[in-house]
């Protein structure tokens, strides 16, 4: 527990922790009412009972002489309608306190999914790559779903605790005997019951995250290798692995779920045979009818209707809380991620060199994928780079972009060294144009402004520029979908997308990697010669395994195990 509170601090954002205050008084005052609640029922039946019994109880004799009532019948009226007015009062604070709660603990559930989200985001490309993108999906997703729960677990156990607490005081108070004798038989049995099931509970919690994870893992591997998955595999392969996967979830799962339901169910049984077995016994020795202690079986029973909910509720509390306690250590972990640190938000202008110094970089220690790689690059000039599977081509190009860094050596803008305080304006100036040029759900128009405010006379120009405007316009326009009801792009035009992209960036530098090799040669032949016609002011560096397809190009690089082969 103590280390689940610390890391749901962390967690915490500071107006989570402004909020908290409130949270937590209101989790107290609800016990305190329905403390109230309950002890003012006992006394209300006593007297609606027996009117005279107004006089015996020291505390509504002194307020029937207070209040002057003409008789004691009026005085029990005027309790009824007050108790009325409590338990309306009463209503609307759960209410309050439900919307409370629920609006504290998914605010907690978006803030942390936030807070995970910009954390990955941050990571260094490296970083990044060393991750599985499922699990990062499900951390912002799921775990943070988790962790909120765990804290709205956390506060129900603290309110139903002092619910339990004060009920119980209450009952202590009325019937001291009969009330230990009921705790010693109930406590016992949870007890037992506790230590049987929860055990499991934690153990088909780990188990869920892991097949949850594995189910994430077939989903995303199917989805993004469809082709794959159409020509090599059978269906049936991956259609098992997932069925058992969620076979093993659905167990898991249901499992919990079923053991939760065992405590409230052999509590609930166990409450009401003691009582009517009390109310027998007590028949039995007394020989008489039971009215005289009515007032007090009627306070049980209430107490009963009130606690039974409370017990299931702090039962539900602890397992949830064991149940998610490895999303906590997930999201712990993730939360401690080393993302990039900018020492500065300096600005650089790309006016007639790229230098780069003797470039040394290994993704590993010790294995250096790029050796002392020395080059210049001239504004607007496009380089051609070639070379065999795993040489490092794509490395180098992440070198130039700024999105890996080197080991030793430099890179020079115009003389001016690109370091950690101006490094974001110079990926800004870099277009990066991939292999495969992924569009998400969405119009074609969003798709090319890409999380930046969309301007529409920019998009039509971009589109111009690489020539899709017709095309788009003939089949519906910049706002169609792309995707399965809308407009289905080649995979020449989804690669002029990706230009447009960068020219909605304004991008100065234009970084293809193998962007054409989706292509046969004499489309990606067009394709490059487009690029080049569109990006006469642009600096083009383009790899590609084919080296005709470059022929147009100013200079042609080599690269052969690291190194710039000459
Ligand atoms: N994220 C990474 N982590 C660790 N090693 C990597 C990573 N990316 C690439 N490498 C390794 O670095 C070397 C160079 O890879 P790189 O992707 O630069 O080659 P490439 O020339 O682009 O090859 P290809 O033509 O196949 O795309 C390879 O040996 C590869 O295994
Ligand atoms: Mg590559």
């Amino acid at each position: 527990m103590k280390s689940e509170i610390k890391v749901i601090k962390k967690l915490l954002t500071k107006e989570d922790k402004a909020k908290l205050p409130l949270v937590l008084l209101l989790s107290v005052i609800l016990p305190i009412i329905e403390g109230v609640g309950l002890s003012i029922i006992f006394p209300f039946f006593s007297v609606a009972k027996d009117f005279s019994n107004v006089f015996e109880n020291q505390y509504l004799s002194f307020f029937y002489k207070l209040m002057e009532i003409e008789s004691a019948q009026y005085f029990v009226i005027f309790l009824g309608v007050l108790i009325a007015i409590f338990f309306i009062f009463r209503t609307f604070f759960n209410i309050f306190y439900a919307f409370i709660i629920n609006k504290f603990t998914y605010s907690l559930n978006r803030s942390i999914a936030a807070q995970i989200f910009s954390k990955s985001i941050s990571l260094s490309y490296v970083d990044f790559t060393k991750r599985n993108s499922s699990d990062l999906t499900q951390t912002v997703m799921q775990e943070s779903l988790n962790a909120a729960s765990v804290f709205g677990s956390i506060l129900m156990l603290i309110t139903e605790a002092t619910v339990l607490l004060v009920i119980y005081s209450v009952l202590l108070f009325f019937n001291t005997v009969v009330t230990i004798y009921l705790t010693i038989i109930i406590l016992t049995i949870l007890l037992i019951i506790h230590l049987i099931v929860n055990k499991k509970i934690q153990l088909y919690g780990q188990q869920r995250v892991n097949s949850q994870k594995s189910l994430y893992e077939i989903l995303n591997s199917s989805y993004a290798n469809f082709k794959y998955l159409k020509c090599v595999s059978k269906n049936e392969d991956i259609q098992d692995k997932f069925n058992q996967e969620s076979l093993k979830y659905q167990i898991n799962n249901q499992l919990y779920k079923f053991l939760s339901s065992i405590p409230r169910n052999v509590v609930e049984g166990l409450a009401f045979s003691l009582l009517s077995l009390g109310i027998t016994f007590f028949i039995w020795t007394n020989n008489e009818d039971i009215s005289s202690i009515v007032a007090v079986l009627t306070l049980y029973a209430i107490a009963m209707y009130r606690l039974l909910p409370s017990v299931s509720k702090i039962n539900y509390a602890i397992n949830d809380i064991l149940f998610n306690r490895k999303s906590l250590e997930v999201l712990d972990e993730a939360f401690s991620l080393d993302t990039e640190i900018f020492s500065g938000d300096n600005q650089i202008e790309f006016r007639q060199i790229l230098e780069l110094k003797k470039i040394t970089f290994g993704y590993k220690e010790n294995i250096n994928t790029l050796k002392n790689i020395s080059l210049n690059i001239k504004k607007n000039q496009k380089i051609g780079i070639v070379g065999t599977s795993g040489a490092g081509k794509s490395s180098l190009l992440d070198i130039i972009g700024g999105i890996i860094h080197p080991t030793s050596g430099n890179i020079l803008v115009d003389g001016q060294e690109i370091n950690s305080n101006n490094i974001r304006s110079w990926r800004s100036l870099i277009g990066y144009i991939p292999q495969s040029v992924y569009l998400f759900d969405g119009s074609i128009s969003e798709n090319i402004s890409m999380f930046h405010t969309l301007d529409i006379k920019k998009v039509k120009e971009c589109l111009k520029a690489v020539n899709l405007l017709d095309f788009v316009e003939k089949n519906g326009g910049i706002n169609i979908q792309v995707g399965e009801s809308g407009i289905a792009l080649s995979g020449g035009q989804k690669q002029r997308i990706g230009i447009a992209r960068a020219l909605y960036n304004n991008a100065e530098i234009f970084l293809l990697d193998e962007a054409t090799s989706s292509l046969d040669k004499k489309n990606a032949k067009q394709i490059i010669s487009e690029i080049l016609a569109i990006s006469s002011n642009k600096t083009v560096i383009a790899i590609s395994h084919d080296i005709n397809i470059l022929d147009k190009f100013d200079k042609i690089i080599e690269i052969k195990e690291g190194v710039i082969n000459e």
